[in-house]
């Protein structure tokens, strides 16, 4: 890869930038001041310092935020606030959108990143990715609301809901696991079993887990999460 590119893909400098600061000395490959933006360099192996600071190559951004209520999984938005807004404007820049969506009123894990192709694997229904949601519904429900739902409804609009997996914690409180996800599909289910949910919270997006990570606080996913996140 290019020297200007290197920096200018990671939204670290723009080439004009590079330009400024080839021509004052201070970047150095493998050691060695270097001068020029159109020389090759290999992002994986050289030593690429920028004033003296090492940067290592990271071609894309894994990102996991626990989403509050009120923000939308979305990258641009007239009215509402947006999951992006609650990174710094170092992270804003480079271009993540949430793998998915949660609705404006459901909190928990969302996964933002800018590789497009495993967050597109990780979405397509032949994948089988879990989610796990902590719920609350308005009133209780039954066992035979589990049984109902684990198997499959068939909603309003004639489509028939994936086998999923409910784990009783009160009359009102549970968890789902679904891996596959419809438009409100957990609202939708309850709904259709006459109930009403009345919180949601995403736990878990496969293996990777929100932990104890405080709401509107993000952090890097670590790399073996990254290592789930891309696997074919
Ligand atoms: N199902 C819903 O109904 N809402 C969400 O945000 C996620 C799953």
């Amino acid at each position: 890869m290019r020297l200007d590119k290197f920096f200018s893909e990671q939204k670290i400098l723009s080439r004009k930038e590079v330009g400024e600061k080839l021509k004052r000395g201070l970047i150095t490959v493998n050691g060695q001041v270097v001068k020029k933006g159109d020389i090759k360099i290999d992002e994986y192996k050289d030593q690429i310092t920028l004033e003296g600071q090492l940067i290592t190559y990271k071609k894309y951004t894994y990102i996991l935020v626990n989403k509050p209520q009120g923000y939308v999984c979305s990258t641009d938005d007239p009215r509402d606030m947006i999951v992006t807004e609650l990174l710094p404007p170092e992270l804003q820049k480079l271009d993540l959108f949430p793998c998915g969506r949660l609705d404006k009123d459901t909190t928990g894990l969302v996964i933002l990143t800018n590789d497009g192709i495993s967050s597109h694997r990780n979405l397509s229904p032949k994948h089988h990715v879990a989610k796990k949601y902590a719920f609350e519904t308005a009133d209780p429900y039954s066992d035979k609301d589990i049984q109902a739902i684990q198997n499959g409804i068939t909603l309003a609009d004639g489509y028939t809901t994936k086998p999923c997996e409910i784990e009783r914690h009160s009359q009102t409180t549970g968890y789902i696991t679904l891996t596959e996800g419809k438009y409100h599909e957990i609202k939708r289910l309850f709904g259709a079993r006459g109930n009403k949910i009345v919180g949601l919270n995403r736990v878990s997006f496969s293996e990777i887990v929100l932990g104890d990570l405080p709401l509107g606080q993000w952090r890097e996913l670590t790399p073996s999460e990254v290592e789930v996140f891309t696997r074919e």
